[in-house]
């Protein structure tokens, strides 16, 4: 009995144990990490080609992914009354408080900036990427291609961005089409540009030199305004 209840308590292999299983843990590691490229978890199947081309619906700024289509303004508008205007309005305005689709021009920096898809997106492709992909809302990717264009086109022209009511807007003159903010967006460069920000070696103690001042207090500088002085919020 006694005997018995010694080797219990005896916790010696422990670290035997611990470093047994440390090993394990390290080869499991290094071998799953080489075979995981090639084992399948055996859940579901491959998605097919078909399946594949409906989910890859992308277009970029180089015109990758355009589909083939083309659609004047013409044609476009009396499909963005009937497809679109009920939400975004008939000029793009909005009706009521869904997204405008035009005007901001020359707002961007001021106080009160408006952002449209033709006074700040950057690129053309982004509106047609977004048009095919979600709108009309709650009919999403019901739009043929050459309605694409044609709705694509009308937005454009809501924009002045085209300014020709025959304008033609097709796969191939789509990437002349150049919106105003482009050049407003920039590759990040914060690592050149705040590079003595984003230091390796930041200072988290006594950090100015000097003492510091105290420039205000909360209570002197008094920021919450008084019970009823504040504006009213509906
Ligand atoms: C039932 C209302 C409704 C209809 C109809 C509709 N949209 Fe929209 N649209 C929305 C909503 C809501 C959003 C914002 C969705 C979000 O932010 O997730 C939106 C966003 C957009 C945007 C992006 C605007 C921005 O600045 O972010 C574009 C472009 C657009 N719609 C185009 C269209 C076009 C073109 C049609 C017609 C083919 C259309 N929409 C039909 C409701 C609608």
């Amino acid at each position: 009995m006694s005997k018995s209840r010694e080797t219990c308590h005896d916790l010696s292999f422990l670290p035997l144990l611990a470093a047994a299983c440390l090993i394990c843990l390290a080869c499991f590691a290094a071998f799953g990490a080489a075979f995981a490229s090639e084992k399948k978890l055996d859940i579901g199947r491959e998605a097919t080609a078909e399946e594949i081309a409906g989910w890859d619906i992308d277009i970029r700024p180089d015109g990758h992914g355009l589909p083939v289509g083309r659609g004047t303004v013409k044609q476009g508008e009396p499909l963005y009354v009937e497809r679109c205007a009920a939400c975004h309005g008939e000029f793009g305005e909005s009706a009521g408080r869904w997204p405008i689709l035009s005007g901001g021009n020359g707002t961007l920096a001021s106080h009160d900036p408006v952002k449209s898809v033709g006074s700040y997106w950057p690129y053309a492709s982004t509106i047609i990427d977004y048009i095919r992909r979600a709108m009309p809302f709650g009919a999403s990717q019901t739009l043929t291609n050459d309605e694409l264009y044609a709705i694509t086109a009308y937005v454009l022209f809501l924009n002045d961005i085209v300014t020709s009511e025959d304008f033609e807007l097709s796969d191939k003159n789509f990437r002349t089409i150049k919106l105003p903010n482009e050049p407003n967006f920039f590759d990040d460069d914060r690592e050149v540009a705040e590079k003595a920000f984003w230091r390796t070696d930041p200072c988290m103690s006594n950090c100015i030199s000097g003492d510091a001042v105290v420039t205000g207090r909360a209570k002197v500088i008094d920021v919450t305004p008084d019970p009823g002085t504040g504006p009213k919020v509906e």
